[in-house]
C-alpha cells in the first residue's frame, strides 16, 4: 500500500522504516529539511538498535523515501499517518499544536479522499478535533476518516517492537477505513483490536500510566524489603510468576523516566481533572518515583557524608538501556543531584555521552567503562546496560581510594560483591 508518515522521531522513522520492510510504499515527512537531507544520505538522527540498515536496506529498494514537502507527501498516498510530537506543557496537559498544523496542512492538500491515522499519543477526543479542523480547512470538500492508531514501542527496541506487536489497536467512527488499515498491518501477524477512537486513545494512556504504576508498585515493596532484609528480586520472581501480574515492569531502581512515562502520567492526570475525575493513584505514582530517586541519593549521601570536594564515578547517563535518549533520564537527574552536593563526576554511558554534554557540562566524559572508576571516591551504576554487568570489578575496585559501589539498577549480586571486598549499596536487596 501506499503511505505517508508525517513526523520522522521515534515513532515516525520507525513505523516508516518497518512499513516499508514488510513491502509497503512508504513516503516520510518531515519540516525539518536537514533531518530530511541527512535521511535521505542514509545517516540517522537517533541511535536505535537495527534501524540505519533497515533504513538503508529499504532506500536503496525504492521502498522509502523522504520529503519535507508535507503536499507532496499527501498527494502520494491514500492513508496518511501523523507521527508528529506532543510535548508536554508547564501544567502537565499536552501542546497539540504539532497535530493541529499538521490535521490543517493535510487538509490543505487533500483532493480525493484519504484515511488520516493518528499515532502519536494523544488526549482522549483528540480524533474529534482532527476531523473538525480538517473538515474547516479542506478547501476540496473531499471525503475523509479519521483513525486512531497508538504506537506501543519502546526505544531500544522500537524496531523489535513494530515488527512483532502484541496488538494493533485500530480506532474508528465508521467502518469505512477498517479494511485498508487491517491490509496494512497483515504482514505483521498481530491480533488486531478494531474499536471506538475516544476508547483507542484511552488504550494508550491508560497502557502507558499501569506499566509506570507497575514500576512504581516495585519500587515502594522494594522499600519494605530495604526495612525487613527482604530481596525485592526475590519477591518480584515470586510475584512474577502468577500470570495475571506478570514478571515484566518489576524492575526496582532510580525510577522510570524518558520522553513516555512522566508526560503520559501527567497528560492522564491532567486529562482526567479536565473531565471531573481526581485520578488520585497516578498522583502517588509520580510521589513514589521522586522519592525513590531522593532515597536513592540520601544512600550516597549517608555513606559518603560530605560530597564537596568528592570525586564520584557514574556509569549509565540514558534514561534506559539501548538508547541514546537522555530526555528525563533518572541518571542525569542523580547526576544534577550530586553536583548540587558539590561533587564533580566522571561519567560513561555507551551511546548517550554526546547527548548528555550540554546537560551536564562539566563532567569528565570517559570513553571507557572500566576507567570510570580511576581516582574515584564511589561508583554509582545509573542506567541498567547489559554491558555494565561485563565491568572489570577488580580494576574499578583498585581504581577507587575506598570499593564503595552505588547499584541503582541492581546489575550485581549483592553476596558476589561482598566477597569481593565491595562496600555494596543496591535497591530493595
Ligand atoms: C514506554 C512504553 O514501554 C512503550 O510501550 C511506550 O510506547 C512508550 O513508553 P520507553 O519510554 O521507550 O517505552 O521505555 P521503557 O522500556 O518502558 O522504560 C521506561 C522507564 O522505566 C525507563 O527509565 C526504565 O529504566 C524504567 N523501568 C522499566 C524501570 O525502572 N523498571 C522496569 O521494570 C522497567
Amino acid at each position: 500500500m501506499k503511505l505517508t508518515i508525517i513526523g520522522t522521531g521515534y515513532v515516525g522513522l520507525v513505523t516508516g522504516t518497518c512499513f516499508a520492510e514488510v513491502g509497503h510504499q512508504v513516503t516520510c515527512v518531515d519540516n525539518d529539511a536537514t533531518k530530511v537531507k541527512l535521511l535521505q544520505g542514509g545517516g540517522i538522527p537517533i541511535y536505535e538498535p537495527g534501524l540505519q540498515e533497515l533504513v538503508q536496506k529499504n532506500v536503496a529498494a525504492g521502498r522509502l523515501s523522504f520529503t519535507s514537502n508535507t503536499a507532496e507527501g499527501v498527494e502520494k498516498s491514500d492513508v496518511i499517518f501523523i507521527a508528529v510530537p506532543t510535548p508536554p506543557q508547564p501544567d502537565g496537559s499536552v501542546d497539540m499544536s504539532f497535530i493541529e498544523r499538521v490535521a490543517r496542512d493535510i487538509a490543505g492538500a487533500m483532493t480525493s479522499y484519504k484515511i488520516i491515522v493518528d499515532k502519536s499519543t494523544v488526549p482522549v477526543q483528540t480524533g474529534d478535533k482532527v476531523a473538525e479542523t480538517i473538515k474547516r480547512y479542506c478547501k476540496a470538500q473531499v471525503e475523509f476518516d479519521v483513525v486512531s492508531n497508538p504506537e506501543f514501542l519502546r526505544e531500544g527496541f522500537a524496531v523489535e517492537d513494530l515488527m512483532h506487536p502484541d496488538r494493533v489497536v485500530i480506532g474508528v467512527r465508521t467502518q469505512r477505513p477498517v479494511a485498508a488499515m487491517k491490509e496494512i498491518y497483515t504482514p505483521f501477524k498481530a491480533p488486531i483490536i478494531v474499536t471506538d477512537i475516544n476508547s483507542a486513545e484511552l488504550i494508550k494512556h491508560a497502557s502507558n500510566s499501569f506499566l509506570a504504576l507497575k514500576i512504581s508498585y516495585i519500587n515502594a515493596v522494594s522499600v519494605l524489603c530495604e526495612a525487613t532484609g527482604a530481596n525485592v528480586q526475590e519477591v518480584a520472581a515470586g510475584m512474577g510468576m502468577d500470570e495475571r501480574i506478570g514478571r515484566r515492569f518489576l524492575n526496582a531502581g532510580i525510577g522510570f523516566g524518558g520522553s513516555c512515562f512522566p508526560k503520559d502520567l501527567s497528560a492522564f492526570i491532567k486529562i482526567s481533572e479536565q473531565v471531573g475525575y481526581n485520578f488520585r493513584l497516578l498522583k502517588e505514582v509520580q510521589h513514589i518515583n521522586s522519592e525513590q530517586m531522593q532515597r536513592f541519593a540520601k544512600k550516597i549521601t549517608d555513606t559518603l557524608w560530605v560530597l564537596k570536594g568528592k570525586k564520584i564515578g557514574v556509569l549509565g547517563l540514558a534514561f534506559k538501556q539501548n538508547t541514546d535518549d537522555v530526555r528525563s533520564s533518572p541518571a542525569i537527574e542523580l547526576c544534577q543531584l550530586l553536583l548540587k552536593e558539590g561533587a564533580t563526576l566522571r561519567v560513561h554511558d555507551p551511546k548517550a555521552m554526546d547527548k548528555a554534554r550540554p546537560l551536564l557540562p562539566n563532567a569528565t566524559y570517559v570513553e571507557d567503562m572500566n576507567d570510570v572508576a580511576e581516582g574515584c571516591d564511589a561508583l554509582v551504576v545509573a542506567t541498567e546496560w547489559d554491558e555494565f554487568k561485563k565491568l572489570d570489578l577488580e580494576k574499578a575496585r583498585k581504581g577507587l581510594s575506598h570499593p564503595i559501589m552505588f547499584d541503582g539498577r541492581n546489575l550485581f549480586d549483592p553476596q558476589e560483591m561482598e566477597r569481593l571486598g565491595w562496600i555494596y549499596k543496591s535497591v530493595g536487596r
